[in-house]
């Protein structure tokens, strides 16, 4: 084995010692200070190996192996050390310390490759910070704007080039992302779901990523006092938002299992016991694999908001806040995961992704490929996220042999 168990677990110790709520999950939102930490301990690490790093559009981080042709199309393994609030230790930085601990194999055994070979880290992948998910992948790629980035604010109201201004990040390639520039993207990441655990299966090869599109949902009616107002004279924002919320799960009922739709996030103002709330906002994720009835399960939604707030005199507006089509995995790049799976006595699993990922976006612009290691009862997003070492260390085995043969 030229990966190290050992090492990735220090990796892992490491980087999750950098954490805005100990004892409470890990959450390291994007440009924060434990997310520097945790960036910075990935560059350290790298440059033990005398790998340079660089930012890029987007604040991602690029460390590059040069390959006997430095001018090639890179080939890119990684993912990201953002997390949820409240998160696990495994969603994205299990496949960054993959990517690193790949890297180290490559460098000490001076493993030989023509094209360059890039290690990222991904910035906001998980929208914790600004509200809006994938998007340093998309602002490198080139589905976001600058323009859109000074504009797209935290809950303080920062923007995301203030974060980044305020992290002291500075942009040295502000090169877009496209097929001239990139070869091909594998991401290392944990399954979050019960397949490969139930099936008793190390490896998973994701043939497909399921598409998002997250909206943000206003109910206006008046505030008033909860004592004075009888019920019949109330323009009660909550009451309203209470039952579009409720007929958001039959939405996702209906399309069956490929369907699904999250109320995450709600907040009430004025928010207060004794007042009738004057305006309810509310998140929904929704997902489905296909593309047509993704949109059609987003306009069932706004349908019936706009439906139930007329019948109470409420005012319903409706913003989509992320999105990202439904996509398919590189057939050739499967195959070789595959491949190279079997060389390590592997016989993986071909499966769909029920969550987004960065590959998702980059797979736009290149053949892009994801490996699954298993999550522990399907957890994930939650403190009982848990993958075991020795997954990462075989994932990263097949991540390090795939990311050769497409550099070669
Ligand atoms: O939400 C997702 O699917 C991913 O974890 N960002
Ligand atoms: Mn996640
Ligand atoms: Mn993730």
């Amino acid at each position: 084995m030229r990966i190290r168990k050992d090492r990735i677990q220090k990796d892992l110790e490491a980087i999750n010692a950098f954490n805005g709520t100990p004892g409470k999950g890990v959450t390291r939102f994007t440009f924060s200070g434990e997310y520097q930490g945790a960036l910075s301990y990935v560059v350290e690490e790298l440059h033990r190996i005398g790998v340079e790093c660089t930012f890029v559009l987007g604040g991602n981080l690029r460390g590059r192996l040069t390959g006997l042709d430095p001018s090639g199309p890179g080939v890119m393994m990684g993912s990201h050390l953002d997390t949820v609030a409240h998160g696990g230790r495994f969603d994205g930085t299990a496949g960054v310390v993959a990517a690193l601990e790949a890297a180290r194999a490559i460098r000490e055994g001076a493993l030989p490759h023509r094209l360059p070979i890039d290690l990222v880290v991904f910035a906001e992948e998980e929208g914790g910070r600004f509200g809006w998910g994938l998007l340093g992948s998309s602002a490198w790629s080139g589905r976001i704007t600058a323009g859109q980035l000074a504009h797209i604010k935290d809950r303080e109201g920062v923007s995301y080039l203030e974060a980044m201004e305020g992290a002291e990040i500075k942009v040295l390639d502000s090169s877009t992302l496209n097929s001239d520039s990139l070869k091909a993207m594998l991401e290392l990441h944990i399954e979050q779901g019960t397949i490969l655990e139930s099936r008793n299966v190390r490896i998973g090869v994701v043939e497909a990523i399921v598409g998002i599109k997250q909206v943000l949902v206003t109910i206006e009616g008046a505030a008033n006092h909860a004592g004075t107002t009888p019920m019949n004279l109330r323009r009660d924002a909550m009451q309203g938002a209470a039952r579009i919320i409720a007929a958001v799960e039959t939405v996702a009922q209906q399309e069956g299992m490929a369907g699904m739709a999250t109320v995450g996030q709600v907040i009430c103002e004025p928010g207060q016991a004794n007042v009738i709330p004057g305006l309810v906002r509310f998140s929904v994720d929704v997902r489905h694999s296909d593309e047509v009835r993704l949109e059609a399960m987003v306009a069932a939604i706004a349908h019936l908001a706009e439906g139930i707030s007329k019948t109470r005199d409420l005012r319903c507006h409706i913003e989509v806040k992320a999105e990202a089509e439904p996509v398919e995995m590189s057939p050739g790049i499967c195959d070789l995961i595959e491949k190279v799976a079997r060389t390590e006595g592997v016989e993986p699993v071909r499966m769909a992704s029920g969550a987004g990922h960065d590959t998702g976006i980059i797979a736009k612009i290149a053949d892009a490929g994801m490996i699954f290691v298993p999550s522990k009862a399907g957890r994930s997003h939650c403190t009982e996220e848990f993958t075991k070492v020795e997954d990462i260390a075989l994932g990263a085995e097949i991540l390090l042999d795939t990311v050769l043969e497409l550099a070669r």
